[in-house]
């Protein structure tokens, strides 16, 4: 089976994915990271965020050197690197044979409607911007407010990728603990089994 789960950053994806897939035993897939290890790639290397033909020649490749993808630098940039359609088909393609080895939580912004638009399961999370920013401000360590900005100023340079499957459960988690999430997610599981 494939569960996909989507949303934009800081709605609690990663966690309650890996939690998903842990209690299932399924293959977690952090789409998100793929599209970090690119940006990564492209800052070694210095090439262009605006040269859609030379990022998506790269897809595909690690960093040479040691590299912190969750970085404020990295994040800064991903968005420009993800949003070009050459990178993004080559990307969705390297992810759907992940998904199809095995069972697998596929998580990012566009799995359940681009990336695997059959999967069986399909959650789209959110949370109010205010629950976002508190969340990752906890995480790394910062002012609430200035990662709001930063949170929103993604949100602005993903909206294209955002992309909600129609037929996607909608799960709002500001108000939730990580365990009632999981477990809404595995609830969903266990009545498409
Ligand atoms: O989930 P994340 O914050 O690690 O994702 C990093 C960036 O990658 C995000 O800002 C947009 C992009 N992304 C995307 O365009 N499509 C996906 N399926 C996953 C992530």
């Amino acid at each position: 089976m494939v569960i996909t789960i989507d949303g934009p950053a800081g709605a609690g994806k990663s966690t309650v994915a890996r939690a998903v897939a842990d209690r299932l035993g399924y293959m977690y897939v952090d789409t998100g990271l793929m599209y970090r290890e690119l940006t990564a790639v492209a800052m070694e290397r210095g090439v262009d965020p605006g040269d859609g033909d030379a990022l998506a020649a790269l897809v595909g490749e690690a960093p040479a050197g040691p590299v912190d993808l969750r970085s404020e630098a990295v994040s800064a940039r991903v968005s420009a690197v993800s949003r070009h359609p050459q990178v993004r088909q080559r990307m969705r393609a390297r992810q759907r044979e992940r998904a199809l080895v095995r069972d697998a939580v596929l998580e990012g912004r566009d799995t359940g409607s681009r990336v695997c638009p059959d999967a069986e399961v399909k959650v789209y999370l959110t949370a109010s911007l205010e629950a976002r920013a508190a969340r990752r401000a906890v995480d790394l360590g910062l002012a609430t407010d200035e990662v709001g900005r930063t949170i929103a100023a993604r949100d602005r340079g993903d909206a294209e990728q955002l992309a909600p499957a129609p037929d996607a459960h909608v799960i709002d988690t500001s108000g939730l603990t990580v365990a009632e999430a999981v477990d809404a997610v595995v609830r969903l599981v266990e009545a498409a089994a």
